[in-house]
């Protein structure tokens, strides 16, 4: 069955007040949700605010959450999505709302301060391997949507923005930590700053990013086990002990 028109059933409002409101759209061949939140604002709404840049999956500026999926919503098509009932978009959930579908992420870039930059070895050999360079250009691809952050259920849901970094960050920190010629290590950053530990590795993180990054496997996982390494491993507890006694 095709379909003319669509409702989409908007969040409007602020962090103190706000209620969902049904505006008609066209449908129009390969037409995403951006496509008809831009139709409602030259059309019907044009104070309804929307963040966006690229229109092409690459700046991550488009987050909201589409029939209560977290979604790009330039890169969501509207012949993906039911249309025999009203589509629903919200603003992510795990930030603040200013104004209708935009949120305040300014949280993220405080946390990623905590980071400390890549900082070459001492004497470095500026080489390196094919496997190296693959392994961090996953990395790499993050297009600092926040969707992660904003599904990872440990600040969505428990709101702890104070002791957890989130996945976004642990995959920062992975493209640092993996890097062959970086010399700095950031194990007890991710234990005490970015609270790794938090992390019971529910995979949702994983499951939204649009950029397919293996967050969880790839990045979480082994920044766990280095963290294990150094601070719990029986062996080095003892030598510790032995040194500070
Ligand atoms: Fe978005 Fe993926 Fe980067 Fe998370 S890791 S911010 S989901 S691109
Ligand atoms: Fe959150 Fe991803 Fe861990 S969703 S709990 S950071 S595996
Ligand atoms: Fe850039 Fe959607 S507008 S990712």
């Amino acid at each position: 069955v095709s379909f003319a028109e669509a409702t989409l059933q908007i969040f409007r409002g602020d962090r103190e007040d706000g209620k969902t409101v049904d505006y008609q759209v066209p449908l129009v061949p390969g037409m995403v949700v951006l496509d008809a939140l831009h139709w409602v604002q030259s059309h019907q709404a044009p104070d309804l605010a929307v963040r966006w840049n690229c229109k092409a999956g690459r700046c991550g500026s488009c987050s909201a959450e589409v029939n209560g999926r977290p979604r790009l919503a330039c890169k969501t098509r509207m012949d993906s999505l039911p249309l025999d009932q009203p589509i629903t978009i919200f603003p992510m959930k795990a930030f603040p709302v200013i104004k209708d579908l935009v949120t305040d992420v300014s949280w993220n870039f405080r946390v990623n301060r905590k980071i400390p930059p890549f900082q070459p070895r001492a004497g470095v050999v500026w080489k390196m391997d094919q496997r190296d360079v693959d392994r961090v250009q996953e990395f790499r691809k993050c297009i600092e949507c926040f969707l992660c952050q904003n599904v990872c259920h440990v600040l969505r849901d428990h709101g702890k923005q104070e002791q957890f970094g989130g996945p976004r960050f642990f995959v920062r920190t992975a493209s640092l930590e993996m890097h062959p010629l970086d010399g700095v290590s950031r194990t007890s950053v991710l234990k005490e700053e970015l609270g790794i530990g938090l992390c019971n590795i529910t995979k949702c993180c994983t499951e939204v990013c649009p950029e397919d990054i293996h967050i969880t496997d790839n990045a979480i996982i082994p920044l766990k086990e280095r963290v294990v390494d150094e601070f719990y491993d029986p062996l080095l507890m003892l030598v510790r002990k032995i040194r500070s006694a």
